[in-house]
């Protein structure tokens, strides 16, 4: 038998996902973001899935969007950190990729160069994040420059993003769409701003395009319920399977560093599952597992290749029965939680080792 680990994916959830940001936004353009291989979902699968539905969607760098349009992707794709060096404008030219300028260098490069064709661009300012993006009293001079250039298309989008979405007690998204409205108000060009939290809770950021990616693959980015993510179906669930039960005597240790100690007699099922597969090492004991739809505690240290729960509480736990980790019936955000950590770390990190097998088209 092979080793039981898969990482289902439900592209229905992922459709229904996109919907829903649609509904909440349905005055803007959407822009799903798939960078990093669509959050370690896969890109190509995701991708071909988004772009009949997406406006276009957006990557880190080129060699993601190299990937996509290999697939036979055609929807506009942005690359949301630019170029990284001149050459790579004329693959941006030749493939119709977007390409966002967020400095000095990245204009320069663009002003020096002749492309067979102008290339769309999106002049990113930095209205607080203090990460990336022009300074907000540069906006016009960069504007001007921009539409000057013949290697650069009219009219090129404004964009931001913001650093503290997801906490909606905080003043700075606020102060973050107001620098942003005032350094962009004098020119023509469209806007955009709004990530996944900025989509779901904060209306005012939507302007012309969102940008959601987090949500788009199920999970909410608010670490509190919130009424426009309860319906957020996830699109990855990260099975496995039991592979040993025992009894373990009160007092008697389980794992790695002796780290957990049976505290009454208990029944340990051992998951084939562990960090080498994607499963975060730091998860506390006590973070929740599925077994066979009910929940049981992780115990003792994850290792590479297993993790051990304590199932003393269910009936009739066997070998081979099934084990989810994260998605349909158990919160990505609350594994997260437990392992110090956010759920979009921990589809990104899942390594390839762990098979992405689409369970619903
Ligand atoms: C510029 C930009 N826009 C949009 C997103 C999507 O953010 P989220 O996954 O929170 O929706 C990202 C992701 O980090 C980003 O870097």
């Amino acid at each position: 038998m092979a080793r039981p680990n898969q990482a289902r994916l439900d592209l229905g959830a992922l459709r229904h996902n996109l919907t829903l940001a649609r509904s909440l936004a349905p005055n803007s353009k959407l822009m799903a973001v798939v960078k990093a291989n669509a959050y370690g979902h896969g890109a190509v699968t995701i991708a071909s899935a988004l772009a009949p539905l997406a406006d276009a969607l957006a990557v880190a760098c080129i060699e993601e969007a190299v990937e996509l349009r290999e697939a036979g992707i055609a929807t506009p794709i942005l690359l949301l950190e630019g170029v990284f060096q001149p050459i790579e404008l004329n693959t941006v030219a030749e493939l119709g990729l977007w390409t966002t300028v967020d400095n000095e260098r990245q204009l320069a490069w663009l002003e020096q160069t002749t492309l067979p064709n102008p290339v769309h661009c999106w002049l990113k300012i930095d209205s607080g994040m203090h990460r990336l993006g022009i300074a907000p009293n540069q906006v016009d001079h960069f504007y001007n420059r921009l539409q000057a250039t013949a290697s650069v298309s009219p009219d090129p989008v404004l964009c931001t993003h913001f650093g503290c979405a997801d906490d909606l007690g905080s003043s700075r998204t606020e102060q973050q769409i107001d620098c942003f409205t005032t350094a962009t108000r004098s020119l023509p060009g469209k806007r955009s701003a709004a990530n996944s939290p900025g989509l779901l809770g904060w209306p005012s950021s939507h302007f012309d395009w969102v940008r959601p990616g987090y949500m788009l693959y199920g999970n909410s980015p608010f670490t509190q319920p919130h009424p426009n993510a309860e319906t957020l179906q996830p699109v990855m669930t990260l099975c496995s399977g039991i592979i040993s039960v025992r009894e373990v005597a009160t007092g008697k240790a389980v794992g790695y560093g002796a780290a957990w100690t049976a505290p009454r007699p208990s029944r340990i099922a051992t998951v084939t599952i562990g960090y080498g597969d994607g499963y975060p090492r730091n998860a506390r004991s006590g973070t929740p597992v599925l077994v066979k739809g009910q929940r049981a505690p992780l115990v003792g240290r994850v290792s590479m290749d297993m993790i051990t729960v304590d199932v003393t509480e269910l009936d009739d736990v066997q070998i081979g029965d099934e084990v989810v980790l994260w998605g349909k019936g158990l919160p990505l955000g609350e594994v997260a939680q437990r392992a110090d950590t956010i759920g979009y770390e921990l589809t990104t990190r899942m390594p390839m080792r762990t098979p992405r097998v689409v369970v619903l088209d």
